[in-house]
């Protein structure tokens, strides 16, 4: 099997051929043929990547379950990390300021300062105001929707896969001596733009004794001693899962795997860290061909309790859902036939999944002085002006209520925010930008904790949400609302 009975295809408006389909590696040769045979469709060239696409020649279905042998996918992809990397931290770099700057007095659970400032970069010689007074239309007609606004690609969207921030694949090592490396890319965003390592854990069944953390990365070396007497045996045997390594695409035991040597696997709290989130990301599994899957950024397990929907697209019912789900089917590409050869672990849904999410639920948001507890809006006695009127902004005309309803600030849906309203389709990096589709209702409780935002991290600062929000909603807030909204967006 080929790539070319795979072409990748994408409707382009009339007109729009140019714009939307050209850039990336140009037409591959199977590409030409099915533009011929069908006329109404204009066929996207999947990217180039020699290395890649020699060492495994088709990536739009199954994937081949014989792989060439390990030492020749080493070279070939160690050689090819470089030029992959260089061409995705240019990306970053063209798309935001990525320079360290705290806030000032804002900072995370355990301290980490928060960063400020809109950090998406703006096409020359417009503003912000400039942008809020267009139309989508118009916006999507003169090409000036922001870089940073557009479905950020993974770092190699041919290949995806889990990829962990580098405090993480360091603190493993040296606790558990598991090396979460991978030989063939590295993590794209940088340290000041992800959450605090290790995150405070609050527990919904003893708020009394605040952050149990201890400072310390929950992992299978310290779950035991931290948790042994403060959650009861059948949530601390489901911790002892959620920090068991488990087989998975790139870490696994046989020599189709991008770890130097052969790995038992992740865990979950090597993405969801101390049952938060450390920034770790990868493609979700639904889509194809891969150009078309999404890049998804751990969200946080904090207040999975009080919500309904799971996954950002997905919309599982249940945390028992999709912790199997994690494993059976994201772990995999979706692909359970490669999940076989690779040492797919099933878990025992009553005993296993059932005490996994057992701990899940305990996970509570981080504690919010400012709020009152019966609706969750803020105290007027310990709120200050400024936040006060940012309240009023975000339920009113600022319209995020609708969507972010208190007490956790989601309404438990999914919205389609259209963003391809705003732009026509184009290839970046690999990853075809045609628009989201309906994500889900992200809560903002203690959301200055987790950055990057959005289901793909695509924002970088709950100032560039403002922004973002400001003109999917057309909303046209001026400074001081969205200076306001923002002292509102940090005492949640
Ligand atoms: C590579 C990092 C990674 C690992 C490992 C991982 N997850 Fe996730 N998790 C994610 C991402 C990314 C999402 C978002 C999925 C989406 O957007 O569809 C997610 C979503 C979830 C959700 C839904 C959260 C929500 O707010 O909708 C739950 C629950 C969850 N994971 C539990 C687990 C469990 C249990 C495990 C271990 C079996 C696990 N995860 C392993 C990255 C990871
Ligand atoms: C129509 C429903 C809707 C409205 C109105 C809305 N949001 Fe959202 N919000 C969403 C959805 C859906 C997402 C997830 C989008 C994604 O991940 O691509 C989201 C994500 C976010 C996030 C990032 C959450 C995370 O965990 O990454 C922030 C911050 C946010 N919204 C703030 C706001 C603010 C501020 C307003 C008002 C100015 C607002 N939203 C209005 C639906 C809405």
């Amino acid at each position: 099997m080929t790539r070319d009975i795979h072409p990748f295809i994408l409707v382009c408006g009339a007109g729009s051929i140019v714009a939307a389909c050209s850039g990336g590696g140009g037409p591959g040769p199977g590409a030409l043929a099915r533009v011929a045979d069908a006329p109404a469709f204009a066929a996207l060239a999947p990217p180039a990547h020699p290395a890649r696409d020699q060492a495994w020649p088709s990536s739009a279905e199954y994937m081949p379950v014989i792989t060439p042998p390990f030492t020749e996918i080493f070279a070939r992809l160690t050689a090819a990390k470089p030029a992959l990397m260089e061409r995705q931290l240019a990306l970053m770099a063209s798309r935001y300021d990525l320079s360290d700057r705290p806030a000032r007095g804002v900072t995370m659970s355990r301290g980490k300062p928060v960063q400020e400032g809109v950090r998406v970069r703006l096409p020359p010689g417009v503003t912000w105001a400039m942008l809020a007074a267009m139309s989508p239309a118009e916006i999507r007609a003169k090409d000036l929707w922001p870089a940073g606004f557009y479905p950020l690609p993974h770092t190699n969207q041919v290949e995806g896969g889990f990829v962990f921030p580098r405090v993480q694949i360091d603190e493993t090592k040296k606790q558990e001596g598991r090396d979460l490396t991978r030989f063939d890319l590295d993590f794209d965003t940088p340290d000041a733009f992800l959450p605090e390592l290790p995150p405070a854990i609050y527990l919904t069944s003893r708020k009394d004794l605040g952050d149990v953390s201890r400072g310390k990365l929950v992992t299978n070396q310290n779950f035991f001693e931290l948790f042994e007497g403060i959650v009861s045996p059948r949530e601390l045997d489901g911790l002892r899962l959620l920090v068991t390594p488990f087989p998975q695409q790139q870490f696994n035991l046989t020599s189709d795997r991008r770890s130097e040597r052969p790995s038992t696997g992740a865990t979950c709290f090597d993405c969801h860290a101390n049952g938060h989130t450390n920034g770790a990301y990868h493609l979700a599994p639904d889509a194809r061909p891969e150009a078309y899957r999404h890049r998804i950024n751990t969200p946080t397990l904090r207040g999975v309790n009080m919500q309904r929907l799971f996954g950002s697209q997905r919309a599982l019912k249940t945390i028992e859902d999709f912790t199997e789900f994690e494993q059976r089917g994201a772990y995999f590409d979706g692909d359970h036939v490669i999940g076989a050869k690779k040492g797919l672990n099933i878990l025992d849904r009553g005993a296993q999944v059932a005490n996994m999410a057992g701990f899940q639920e305990l996970l509570d948001f981080p504690p919010a002085p400012k709020l009152r507890p019966v609706d969750m809006k803020l105290d007027p006695a310990r709120a200050t002006q400024e936040e006060l009127r940012g309240q009023a902004v975000f339920f009113g005309k600022g319209q995020c209520a609708n969507c972010h309803a208190a007490p956790i600030y989601s309404d438990n849906f999914s919205h389609d925010l259209e963003t391809e309203r705003f732009y026509t389709p184009r290839e970046i990096n690999g990853q075809v930008a045609a628009g989201d589709g309906p994500i889900k209702t992200f809560p903002l409780r203690g959301i200055k904790d987790s950055p990057p935002y959005l289901h793909d991290g695509r924002l970088l600062t709950l100032d560039d949400t403002i922004e973002f929000f400001n003109l999917v909603l057309e909303l046209k807030l001026s400074d001081g609302e969205k200076r306001d909204l923002l002292a509102f967006l940090y005492v949640l």
